[in-house]
């Protein structure tokens, strides 16, 4: 006997759990070092054009794939498209597999300093203590970084155990709040700081000279990664929407929600670092810089209510990057449910351990672990982490998303297209034609100026 597919309770709890996948690592810790790399506001717009143009259409047609196959993403690329296009959706799971692998690393550095703060909140900052020096430390301690990683991992599997409505619907309807209350407090903190006024010029004031061409396809790699698109996870988590529920409206509101907290996060982040003597030439190298040397001991010498904003931070970070990792674990988990007819608790266990292994191998990338500390594959990165990173963002996400754009614009019919996108449940200002015409043209030349700057050209979007 078939089971009946598992929905969402709601539209609401639709929306929040794909704007919790979309919200994550990429808002907090990407979008505002590539906004600061590549000299903020022409930038911002241009980013703010290729949400719209190419992100926004992509989500709607990954959405709708989903919903009208009511499978996950190998089996809806199948039965939309063709039999052929099962290997599309096979390149989506290993994708969603390879990312989840090294994200969770990341998820573990902001429980690490999470307690790293908690506790000198409590305790006070020990004497001495070079703050700047600890993330070298950390990253570096291959037992502590099998922790941290363990330690999310199990969070991600317990969260994915219990399925779509009990599981993931639950942990985004309570954490997103929380989410999105300790972004406002520090929001209004961080415009309390002297450096805000500075921090919004450079965000919104565009200055077209400074945006060198390759910023124009970063920002497009970019709008992959922070909506999730690209790899299934939004045709997998479409494949959940009921009837009765509008995917232009579902979509408009995740696309809208993801690109304020990315904006809200940089506002953060460049108050800070403007409001400091010296930060701003400081700053530079890394990504990781921003959010793991150079903020937390901001915290605790500038950022007002900084000792019980810092933790709070942390806490921002992990549930943004929970979110995101429970969405990632179900791309790969409903593949082996649905293909492969696996009871969803076997399944969530089986894949969560099999992902675990690698992840080991990205949480020593840090230490003195032959091979996997000096994997050298691409030029420039050195170490599995650098390696998966550099394969997922430049690789997998631009092919991936360029076979959707395919799939929806060219592959499937007109017919059915607009079924799923005009079926009553849709705002009056949607246009169907619009749609067709950024998913058929738009996207996909947008899409391919990436992978031609990747494979030709040498461009890195890591
Ligand atoms: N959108 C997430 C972020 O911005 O951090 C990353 C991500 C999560 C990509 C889930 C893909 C995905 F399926």
């Amino acid at each position: 006997m078939e089971e009946q597919r598992a929905h969402w309770s709601s539209s609401t709890g639709f929306v929040l759990a794909a704007t919790g996948s979309a919200i994550g690592l990429g808002n907090l810790w990407k979008f505002p070092f590539i906004t600061w790399e590549n000299n903020g506001g022409a930038f911002v717009l241009v980013y703010l054009l290729c949400i719209a143009a190419v992100g926004l259409p992509i989500m709607m047609a990954e959405l709708l794939i989903g919903r009208k196959t009511q499978k996950s993403v190998v089996g809806a690329l199948k039965e939309a498209v063709g039999p052929a296009w099962g290997i599309v959706g096979l390149w989506g799971v290993l994708c969603g597999f390879i990312l989840l692998s090294y994200y969770t690393v990341i998820a573990g550095w902001s429980l690490f300093y999470f307690t790293q703060t908690a506790g000198w909140t409590l305790g006070g900052v020990p004497e001495g203590l070079a703050i700047g020096d600890l993330f070298g430390q950390q990253v570096a301690n291959s037992p502590l970084q099998f922790g941290l990683s363990l330690l999310f991992s199990v969070a991600t599997v317990s969260v994915v155990y219990f399925g779509v409505q009990r599981g993931i619907e639950r942990i985004a309807r309570l954490f997103l709040p929380v989410l999105f209350g300790i972004l406002v407090l520090l929001l209004v903190s961080a415009l309390g700081m002297s450096g805000s006024g500075e921090a919004l010029a450079f965000i919104f004031r565009p200055s077209f000279s400074e945006l060198e061409p390759e910023g124009v396809l970063e920002a497009l790699g970019h709008s992959f990664f922070t909506l999730s698109l690209g790899m299934g996870a939004m045709v997998t988590y479409g494949s959940y929407i009921s009837r009765s529920q509008s995917i232009v409206k579902a979509s408009a509101m995740i696309v809208l929600l993801d690109t304020v907290i990315a904006l809200i996060a940089s506002i953060i982040m460049f108050s800070v670092i403007f409001s400091v003597a010296g930060m701003a030439e400081q700053v530079g190298g890394s990504t990781v810089g921003m959010l793991f040397i150079s903020l937390p001991e901001l915290f605790y010498n500038e950022v007002p209510f900084g000792t019980v904003l810092g933790p709070l931070f942390y806490v921002l970070v992990a549930l943004a990057a929970l979110t995101s990792t429970m969405s990632l674990l179900e791309v790969v988990t409903s593949y082996v449910i649905d293909e492969h007819g696996v009871q969803r608790q076997i399944a969530t266990i089986a894949c969560g351990a099999t992902v675990f292994i690698f992840t080991i191998f990205a949480a020593i990338s840090f230490g003195n672990v032959p091979f996997f500390s000096t994997l050298a594959l691409f030029d420039g990165k050195t170490g599995w982490f650098e390696t998966a990173d550099h394969f997922v963002s430049n690789w997998m996400l631009p092919t991936g998303g360029l076979a959707v754009t395919l799939a929806a614009g060219w592959f499937m019919t007109r017919q059915s297209t607009e079924s799923e996108l005009v079926d009553g449940t849709e705002p009056r200002w949607f246009r169907y034609g619009a749609w067709r015409l950024f998913i058929r043209f738009v996207a996909p030349l947008a899409v391919t100026a990436i992978i031609v700057a990747v494979f030709f050209f040498g461009a890195d979007f890591s």
